[in-house]
């Protein structure tokens, strides 16, 4: 079958045609593929039938297999049978309790694992159960972000770090901080440099940023918020409709992702693998 990149046409992703992903790649077409990623930022594969170990080995495209970052004691049951890589997003409840993490409705903007001082650089995200409506997820372009930012703006930021914090289980934060035992937190540029591509990203979200430091309070909140409310704007964004078997690959150094809200008496299953990444590199170098 003929091999089809086809852009979205929104602010980020494209789809591809004519593989089976439970298929071998060649060298050729797993390089095909990669690029495709890195030029897109988001792609994804529909009608997909994957099993675990088929999953995992398509994020081995991508590099070695990011270890699932919870606490042990915020496991739950199916989570614990599995490959240690392996995550599931659910909101299905066996006696009352979840079986996957971050089970029900809206999620802010966000980059995952952006609360470690390494950044897993892609998520794989296998749709197994969708429900009939709600709950796609949104993507975020964060070169195009930065390319529309205010020059002064960027000037002013170029230098700073911000305080990227976390509670594992938050979907929308609704405190100015975490402060949980639990939570986990980090230092990161504002704007960060690929390494692959060379381009430059925001690297803030509203989920986890807490402030820009060495800037007042006020300064700081006042440029997130600018910040965080370019990001929601759908120029930038390209919303996914899920379907099951639907495969989707996003690379967590350029661009942010949220989720719409669903309805909760209908099942909502996703198998997540992460790839490990490194330590964000400041666009000041
Ligand atoms: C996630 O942020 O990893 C989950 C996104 C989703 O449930 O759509």
């Amino acid at each position: 079958m003929r091999v089809e990149v086809i852009p979205t046409g929104s602010g980020c992703g494209a789809e591809i045609r004519g593989i089976d992903l439970r298929e071998p790649l060649s060298d050729e077409l797993a390089q095909r593929i990669y690029n495709a990623w890195l030029e897109h930022i988001v792609i994804f594969f529909r009608n997909q039938d994957l099993q675990e170990r088929d999953h995992l080995q398509f994020t081995k495209y991508f590099g070695s297999a990011g270890d699932y970052m919870r606490p042990s004691t915020l496991r739950n049951n199916i989570m614990k049978n599995r490959h240690d890589a392996v995550m599931f997003v659910s909101n299905i409840r066996e006696n009352g309790q979840p079986i996957g993490a971050l089970p029900d409705g809206e999620m802010m903007f966000h980059t995952d694992t952006a609360y470690d001082t390494k950044i897993h650089k892609a998520t794989t995200l296998y749709a197994i159960e969708i429900p009939s409506y709600g709950g796609e997820t949104i993507f975020s372009n964060q070169y195009a972000v930065y390319e529309a930012l205010p020059e002064t703006l960027k000037k002013e930021l170029k230098i700073r770090e911000a305080y990227t914090a976390y509670e594992f289980g938050t979907t929308v934060k609704d405190k100015a901080e975490y402060n949980d035992p639990e939570m986990r937190s980090a230092n990161h540029p504002v704007f960060r440099t690929h390494e692959e591509t060379g381009g430059i990203s925001v690297f803030v979200n509203e989920l986890m940023t807490e402030k820009i430091i060495g800037l007042s309070n006020r300064k700081s909140s006042a440029y997130l918020e600018q910040i965080f409310a370019m990001q929601r704007e759908t120029r930038f964004c390209y919303k996914h409709r899920w379907q099951a078997g639907d495969l989707i690959i996003w690379d967590n150094r350029c661009s942010l992702h949220a989720r719409r809200d669903f309805p909760r008496d209908q099942r909502r299953l996703l198998r997540r693998i992460t790839v490990q990444g490194d330590r964000p590199m400041s666009a000041a170098l």
